[in-house]
């Protein structure tokens, strides 16, 4: 496992009208990834954005590792797009796919390879994943929509998936808070996403620091 926790803030927080200034305050106050959300409107009730922003974002902010959530009804389609755009990591939803081979594709494009898993999923629906999945990314809430609380029952998820002797990385998705933080890095969790608590914080350093000190 990693050292120490690492904070990815999730641009849907963020201020579409000034994205850039947003995503450099989180560059400023120590990110270590952005969590950038891809909804299609159909895996999801909800719509973001293309691989148009990737690029822009890696055109930016060339050093900046890209964590690209797919919640889509056909990742396979996008990891290509995705992965020319600038991605660092791609992440697939199991609920979306019939074979892990989408795991070593993306790594044939030279991205890291993830995971997710709704709330209603259980852990051994991850079972034939796992060995080529560098990352799990465990939603706390239904996928969707930001500002939503954490959901307890999916966070000891990340405990299950220690317990079967995952190695790789493991972040929680949803509703995290500085408040909750500690007691998901207790549970294995190596990698926090925060939209609301991150971008709507009255002071982001602070909730940035919170999550360096665990
Ligand atoms: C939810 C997204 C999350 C979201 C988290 O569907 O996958 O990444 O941005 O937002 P907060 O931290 O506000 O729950
Ligand atoms: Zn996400």
């Amino acid at each position: 496992m990693p050292e120490s926790v690492r904070l990815a803030p999730s641009i849907l927080a963020a201020d579409p009208l000034r994205l850039i200034g947003d995503v450099e305050t989180a560059v400023r106050c120590g990110a270590d990834e952005l969590h950038v959300d891809i909804m299609d409107g159909h895996f999801v009730p909800n719509i973001t954005y293309g691989p148009a922003l990737v690029r822009a974002l890696r055109r930016a902010f060339p050093a900046l590792w890209l964590d690209v959530h797919l919640m889509v009804s056909e990742p396979a389609r996008w990891i290509r797009p995705f992965a020319e755009a600038g991605a660092s990591a791609l992440t697939a939803h199991v609920e979306a796919l019939r074979s892990p081979d989408i795991l070593s594709d993306i790594a044939g494009l030279g991205v890291r390879p993830g995971i997710s898993l709704k709330p209603a999923t259980p852990v051994a629906a991850l079972d034939k994943y796992l060995p080529q999945a560098e990352y799990v990314l465990v939603m706390t809430v239904e996928p969707g929509f930001g500002g939503q609380k954490l959901m307890s029952d999916c966070a000891d998820k990340v405990r299950q998936l220690r317990e079967r002797g995952y190695r790789g990385r493991i972040g929680c998705d949803g509703g995290v808070t500085p408040e909750n933080a500690p007691a998901l890095a207790a549970l294995g969790a190596d990698t926090l996403i925060m939209g609301t608590a991150f971008f709507r914080a009255e002071d982001p350093r602070k909730t940035a620091d919170a999550v360096h000190a665990l």
